[in-house]
């Protein structure tokens, strides 16, 4: 938890000005809040280290799609790396420049292909021979000609959770680095194509600086060899990935990752791009919940809230550990150990084991930390929970920028069909056999 956003006052804690307990009073639980300064301060960082190498910052707006967030990122001079139609109609209404924004999608359809060619983003990241051919299909129907970087997959393992690891053999991702050449040289020779670059993301929360290293080198490498062979590429889009301090870890620092891009780059005449997702927001963000039953099974004392795994899926699907921390610190309490579990009907559904608390109850509340990537992102309204909602703090403002999705408003969605009556006796017997 970054201590300048985050701080106490009183044992009361603040995100900057704004005091979080009077936050979830006014907007209820569970109640996401993020920070922008920190946001701010985290692109900065990246922009200073960067400084003077021809790098260019695609923000992953999978890790934390909302409007406000993109326009903080979008003044910041940061495009978007996008992986769906509604990602880059997201960016463009955030107010990303098409030009700044890459396409980097595992199954585009016709239809987000073309919604790409028709804006005229910066790039499509291809995944397969496949896909070239589509794209070459579909922009020669458009008179147009599309912009492609190949992503290769450069078999690359980096230490992190298995589920987010990209750049294996056996992962779904890119084009195996040895078939790279054929699939340029392709690329390369179709009509209504430009390759432009190459492309890689090996995975993400890598707090180590060895994989991007073997995997960085195995790009540059690349794209020498087509250099020889005339195939002349404008960037390399080197991926996200960079890790966050969730628990002890060592995040790499920017300045390291520069460094060697500086020396792997050398003479030649590339641009850059990367894509951080986590690196830029994670840490901006905490998840506010309070607590409904405190409870024992097999002399394991239990914290009941109301956030689960419909609100933070990291801990069941990752398992990610996240700081998990009193919003007011009683005094006197004395400290226990117990497990924070969510209100979902699954065993999984826990977010913290074993957590050194000072002793809560009912209605107090808790921060779960580092939660402004995959953190509202990937929210369901499974178990028919309303979706958090999310509030953005700067200085003593905070605004909510999200209202809570209520299942009332979900419902009004569902339609019934009219073959099934109010008594839920359908029309004709429906026994299965075709009217
Ligand atoms: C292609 C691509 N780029 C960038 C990212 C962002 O990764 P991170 O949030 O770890 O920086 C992802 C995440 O999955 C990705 O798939």
């Amino acid at each position: 938890m970054i201590a300048e956003t985050f701080h106490r006052q009183a044992g009361r804690l603040f995100c900057e000005g704004v005091d979080l307990a009077a936050l979830a009073e006014r907007y209820g639980t569970p109640l996401y809040v993020y920070s922008a300064s920190a946001i701010r301060r985290r692109v900065r960082r990246f922009h200073a280290a960067f400084a003077g190498l021809p790098v260019r910052f695609c923000y992953a707006v999978k890790a934390n799609p909302h409007l406000a967030v993109l326009r903080l990122l979008a003044r910041e001079g940061v495009g978007a790396d996008t992986v769906s139609g509604g990602e880059i109609r997201r960016a463009v209404q955030a107010g990303i420049a098409p030009e700044r924004i890459v396409f980097a999608g595992v199954a585009k359809s016709d239809e987000e292909i073309r919604l790409g060619l028709e804006l005229g983003i910066l790039q499509f990241n291809v995944e397969s021979r496949e896909e070239l051919a589509r794209i070459d299909l579909i922009a020669g129907r458009l008179g147009r000609r599309a912009p492609v970087a190949l992503r290769i997959n450069p078999d690359v393992a980096a230490a992190t959770h298995d589920k987010i690891a990209t750049g294996r053999r056996r992962d779904k991702f890119g084009i195996p680095w040895e078939k790279a050449p054929e699939a340029c040289r392709e690329a390369n020779g179709r009509p209504h194509l430009q390759l432009v670059g190459l492309h890689l993301h090996i995975g993400s929360q890598i707090t180590d600086l060895a994989p991007f290293e073997q995997a960085y080198g195995r790009l540059f490498h690349l794209a020498d060899q087509l250099q020889a062979e005339g195939i002349h590429l404008k960037r390399l889009d080197l991926g996200g990935g960079f890790g966050v301090r969730y628990r002890d870890e060592e995040p790499v620092a920017p300045e390291r990752v520069a460094a060697l891009i500086a020396r792997l780059l050398g003479q030649r005449e590339l641009e850059l791009i990367f894509e951080p997702g986590r690196a830029f927001v994670a840490e901006a963000g905490v998840l506010l919940t309070r607590v409904l039953y405190r409870k024992e099974s097999a002399g394991q004392k239990l914290l009941v809230v109301d956030a689960g795994m419909d609100a933070l899926l990291r801990p069941v699907l990752y398992d990610a550990w996240h700081e998990i921390l009193p919003v007011v610190a009683p005094p006197h309490a004395p400290q226990e150990t117990v497990d924070v579990v969510g209100p979902i009907c699954e065993s999984g559904d826990v977010l913290g084991r074993g957590r050194r608390l000072p002793r809560l109850g009912r209605d107090d509340l808790l921060a779960i930390a580092t939660v402004g990537a995959y953190g509202a992102a990937m929210a369901s309204g499974y178990n028919s929970r309303p979706r958090p909602a999310e509030v953005l703090v700067a200085g003593d403002r905070a605004d909510c920028i999200t209202p809570r999705l209520e299942p009332e408003e979900v419902m009004a969605r569902e339609r019934v069909p009219a073959w099934i009556d109010r008594d839920g006796e359908v029309a004709g017997g429906g026994d299965g056999r075709a009217a």
